[in-house]
This record gives structure tokens, sequence and C-alpha cells, in this order.
């Protein structure tokens, strides 16, 4: 199956739980964690595109900081759970179900995008990909915000990584298990900072590099005409 088939499927399996469901005060934790920083950014009624957002934790905060806030995501169980919370709240959140890759909109519909915490499910191509759109979609001078954790820190000396990494692909096998469903594939890439830096900036113009945590780091990017090799 391709590894996009597996990840979604791992995400439909798993369904919204406490820590996703933006109605469950658990899922407010993760918010918190990234509120700060993304208050920095967000200005009132700035679009802002919420990348691979599962059930809208973040893309609900966001709406909340003012933004008009959109969030895709190709799992349909989260992205229907979303919706149904979007209509009680009487929010005006958008959610579509659709693959971050090959996203469905035109040129300056966005002043900023966010990817949280969702990079290893990205190929190197795939961001790569995502990165050109981007410099469509965002508006001039928009914001692209990866919040990334990096596995060579991560990772470095704690690990014999032989077993589980292709060194080819740069991907981890993995599984996890969803309580009363099974094991699932859960395939993860190996991003570093410097590398995912390398990609975008080929599109984007590198703005900010803030590590945030024991192996966490916020990078924002800006879309400035002229930036960019492609
Ligand atoms: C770790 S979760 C992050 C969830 C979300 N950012 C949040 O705050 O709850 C990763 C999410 O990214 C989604 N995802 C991964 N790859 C994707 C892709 N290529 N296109 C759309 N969604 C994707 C998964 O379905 C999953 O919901």
């Amino acid at each position: 199956m391709p590894t996009i088939d597996v990840i979604r499927e791992m995400y439909n399996a798993s369904g919204v739980h406490p820590t996703t469901d933006p109605d469950d005060p658990r899922s407010h934790c993760f918010v918190d964690r990234y509120k700060k920083h993304l208050c920095k950014l967000i200005t009132p009624g700035m679009r802002v595109l919420d990348l691979g957002c599962n059930a809208g934790r973040l893309t609900f905060a966001m709406e909340d900081m003012g933004a008009i806030a959109t969030g895709v995501d190709f799992a349909e169980i989260p992205i229907l759970h979303a919706k149904k919370v979007a209509y009680r709240r009487k929010s005006q959140c958008q959610f579509i179900i659709g693959d971050i890759v090959s996203l469905p909109y035109k040129g300056n519909t966005f002043d900023l995008a966010v990817l949280p915490q969702n990079i290893g499910y990205l190929s190197y191509q795939s961001l790569e990909l995502l990165s050109v759109q981007l410099k469509e979609i965002l508006s001039e001078n928009g914001i692209f915000v990866v919040i990334m954790q990096d596995e060579l820190v991560k990772r470095a000396g704690k690990e014999n990584l032989q077993d589980c990494y292709n060194v080819q692909a740069g991907q981890m096998r993995a599984n996890t298990t969803i309580p009363n469903k099974g094991v699932y594939a859960s395939p993860w890439h190996c991003w570093t900072v410097a590398f995912a830096k390398y990609i975008v900036e080929k599109h984007l113009h590198l703005q900010k590099l803030e590590q945030i945590g024991e192996y966490k780091f916020l990078l924002v990017f800006r879309n400035k005409q002229g930036n960019g090799s492609l």
C-alpha cells in the first residue's frame, strides 16, 4: 500500500480522542504549547491554512486569535468531527478533505500556512512539492510556519537505528497500537532542521529559526518576490 494510504488508514482508525478533540480540555495542552508563537504571527483577519489539521484543535485556536481559518487533512474521520464541532460552535472555520501535497487552491488564497508537528509524514519530495504550491498560494510576504523536531538531535546516541531505518528513503519503520483496533504501520521520515530549511528555502525566504523545546524547532519562512530557484 502506498505510504500516504497507510498513514491515512492509521489516522482514520485512531479517530478522535481526548487529546485531539477540540472540545476536550485535554487537547488544550498541545495548542497552548504553540499558541504563544502563532499569536506573534497572526493578526486579525489573516487567512490561515492548517496543514494536516486532524480534528482541528489548532485550526479553532487560530480562529480564536482572529484568523479566518481553514484546515485540510486527508483522514476523513477527524475532518468530519471537526466539521461537527464547527457547526456546534457556529465557527467560520472551513475543513476540507485533501492531500496537502496537492492543494486545491489558486494564487494568493492564504496569508499564513502552518505545518505543525507533521513534517515526518512527508517525504523529501513532498515537502518540496508543498513549498512550490505555497509560493503560489500564499500572498506576497505570506508566512509558512514549520514546527518540527530534529530527528538527529532527538535520536543521536540513544538508539540503534539499523533495524528500523531505511537509509535511502530516510524513513523509519514504526508501528502504532490503537486500542481495540490493532497495530497499524506509521512510517515516519527522518527530518533534520537543516534539510527542511534547505528544501523550503529553494522557494521561500527563511525569516526566523528558533529552538522551542529540547529537540523542537520553529521555522518561519516568507513568500517574497524573487525568492526561490524554480
Ligand atoms: C500528528 S497529526 C497532527 C494533527 C494536527 N496538526 C493537530 O494539531 O491535531 C498529523 C495529521 O496530519 C495528517 N496528514 C499527514 N500527511 C498528510 C497529507 N499528505 N495530507 C493531508 N493530511 C496529512 C494526518 O492525517 C494527521 O491528521
